[in-house]
């Protein structure tokens, strides 16, 4: 099967079953998207597939013929992502594991809402094992006045 990750067209001829957070991580040497519970629960694997923030442990690479993946390696197509900036000014990161998945889930967040309520934060179910959820909060919402100035 044929997809893009980060804009560059793959294929892929091996065993469909195999959950695309292994593709990207052992294929495509893409170790930016970590593996946490392997359950769909913490969020550490988010990706983005057509722009909407999926788990990669749990999503076959056979449902992803004629998708676009896209990686944190490939979120700032050219220098780092307004929400990449963000996280840097707030010092978002402790241990960083699950950032990835944090700065992936939020900027979906705010491709489908600009200017995003508490309430559509708290849409993002990520787990932060270091509890840096308020300062994930403040990165957000400077992501946010920074994209709504362009
Ligand atoms: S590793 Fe995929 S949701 Fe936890
Ligand atoms: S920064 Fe350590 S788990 Fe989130």
């Amino acid at each position: 099967m044929r997809f893009t990750v980060n804009g560059v067209e793959r294929e892929f001829a091996g065993d469909g079953d195999m959950p695309l957070l292994w593709y990207l991580r052992d294929h495509a040497r893409l170790t930016g998207t970590k593996y946490g519970c392997g359950a769909g629960i913490c969020g550490a694997c988010t990706v983005l597939v057509d722009g909407q923030p999926q788990r990669a442990c749990l999503l076959p690479v056979a449902t992803l013929a004629g998708r676009a993946v896209r990686t944190i390696e490939g979120l700032g197509e050219s220098g780092l992502h307004a929400v990449q900036k963000a996280w840097i000014e707030e010092d978002v990161a402790q241990c960083g594991y699950c950032q990835a998945g944090q700065i992936l889930a939020a900027a979906a967040l705010l491709e489908r809402r600009p200017d995003p309520s508490p309430e559509d934060v708290d849409t993002i179910t990520n787990y932060c094992r270091c509890g840096t959820y308020a300062r994930i909060r403040r990165a957000i919402a400077r992501a946010a006045r920074e994209l709504s100035a362009k």
